[in-house]
């Protein structure tokens, strides 16, 4: 294997790929962010949303990053380089790795609060239980200690960098094939303990009841916005990850079980959060942002069989899940550097997360402002990103190439239908929603 490749690795199977994608998808954006967004945005009609833009929006961009990603073997600067040399595409690419720093340094923070919580269970503070206003008051005080919040948040960065840096993500991924399935038991245990609570209807009515006079411009924008941050799509995760998958892997099979297992996760959280909120009392929450998954699952812990290490299992799962997150995130912005300046990945590593360690303050103290980063760069820029890169593959690249790339020589069975959606469907549907947005249009 020649240095160049070295440095760079590859997954040595596809499994290795598919497992490392899933884990860049699963993450905080499924357990914490799905389900305050969807809270906020009133449920059932924003999931419907938020559902048919993963299969007709999500979906096709996710086989265009992968495709772009594995046609040239770059990370997402070098690999606009590569496919449109001379020209200004390569923005799209500067764009994304901006944009991956600008999440990482809020998304860690959320991360903190995960390791928080986990020393809250440990501690066994959850065992007897609590009600929603209690435990709310406990999220409070969580964030708004500043030091803690701030010293959590480093942690959770230094572990990341700490990955990236000795290129150990094999063994992060082979441990989550373990692990995950896990916490995909631990998920099913609280969502089935959760909508047998008594009262828990008023949640299950509130998750799939559809009410489309709530579908409002602003609540499609945040569908929109979610679908695209859950499947880390619009900021080159995934371009740099298909950069890594070797020649002979099928991508379409690959990025179909990536998209289904991260979406059924997301449902799961829901299932989870929001019956558990309603049967505690807690419905007028139902739009109280950031702490609602924080607040929500203290307050059931104690209900399920061994609540003790149940809570404790959960809070290390969930933390694994959002590191195998973070280290897509800080993986973008490393590569870059290292590809495209001449870095070492060890100096890479240690630059990028000290600044990124150093923009998550603000965040860290200040819950406004990690909502502010988290609409910036987690809604609006991922947005802008999976448009500029459909646009490419549909009409700069080309989707004859892309499509080549993406079949591999094993014709796949929509394919047509998948050019049709990425030159026409998902840059119309995206510029409409945007530019709603600015127009200021409400209904
Ligand atoms: N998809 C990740 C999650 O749901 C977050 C993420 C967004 C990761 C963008 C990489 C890029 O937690």
């Amino acid at each position: 294997m020649a240095l160049k490749e070295q440095q760079r690795g590859g997954f040595t199977s596809r499994m290795g790929f598919i497992l490392a994608a899933a884990g860049s998808a699963i993450g905080l954006g499924n357990i914490w962010r799905f389900p305050y967004t969807a809270g906020e945005n009133g449920g059932a009609a924003f999931i419907l949303v938020y559902l048919i833009f993963v299969v007709f929006l999500c979906l096709p961009a996710l086989f265009a990053e992968l495709a772009i990603g594995r046609a040239t073997g770059k990370s997402p600067v070098g690999a606009f380089k590569a496919l449109a040399p001379e020209s200004l595409w390569k923005f799209v690419g500067g764009l994304g790795v901006f944009t991956g720093f600008a999440i990482l340094a809020f998304y860690s923070v959320v991360a903190g609060w995960v390791l928080g919580y986990l020393g809250k269970a440990l501690a066994g503070h959850f065992s007897a239980g609590m009600d929603i206003a209690t435990s709310s008051e406990q999220f409070t005080a969580l964030i708004t200690s500043k030091g803690l919040s701030i010293g959590l948040t480093g942690g959770f960065l230094l572990l990341t960098a700490l990955v990236v840096r000795g290129g150990i993500q094999g063994g992060i991924e082979r441990a989550s094939k373990i692990l995950m399935p896990i916490f995909f038991v631990l998920l099913v245990g609280l969502a089935i303990r959760s909508v047998t609570l008594e009262g828990a209807s008023a949640g299950l009515y509130f998750l799939f009841a559809v009410d489309l006079s709530k579908l409002t411009i602003p609540v499609v924008a945040g569908a929109l916005g979610q679908a695209f941050f859950s499947l880390s799509l619009g900021m080159g995760a995934m371009i740099t990850y298909g950069s890594y998958v070797g020649k002979e892997a099928r991508l379409p099979g690959a990025a179909v079980a990536v998209a289904f297992f991260d979406t059924l996760i997301a449902m799961l959280a829901g299932l989870i959060i929001f019956p558990a909120l309603f049967a505690k009392g807690g419905g007028a929450q139902v739009t109280g942002g950031e702490g609602l998954v924080f607040t929500v699952l203290p307050t059931i812990f104690h209900e399920l069989p061994a609540g003790f290490l149940f809570a404790v299992a959960f809070y290390v799962l969930l933390g694994i899940a959002a590191l195998t997150s973070t280290i897509s995130l800080l993986e973008v912005v490393v590569s870059y550097f290292v590809d495209e300046q001449g870095w070492t990945r060890e100096r890479s590593t240690w630059v990028v997360s000290f600044a990124c360690f150093l923009l998550s303050i603000p965040s860290a103290t200040n819950v406004s402002f990690l909502a502010l980063q988290n609409t910036i760069f987690g809604k609006y820029a991922l947005s802008i990103g999976a448009l500029l890169i459909s646009l490419f593959v549909g009409w700069k690249w080309g989707v004859r190439p892309a499509l080549a790339e993406i079949e591999g020589g094993r014709p796949m069975p929509f394919g047509r239908l998948w050019a049709f959606l990425i030159r026409y469907v998902c840059p119309l549907a995206i510029v409409v929603v945007i530019v709603a947005v600015i127009l200021g249009i409400s209904t």
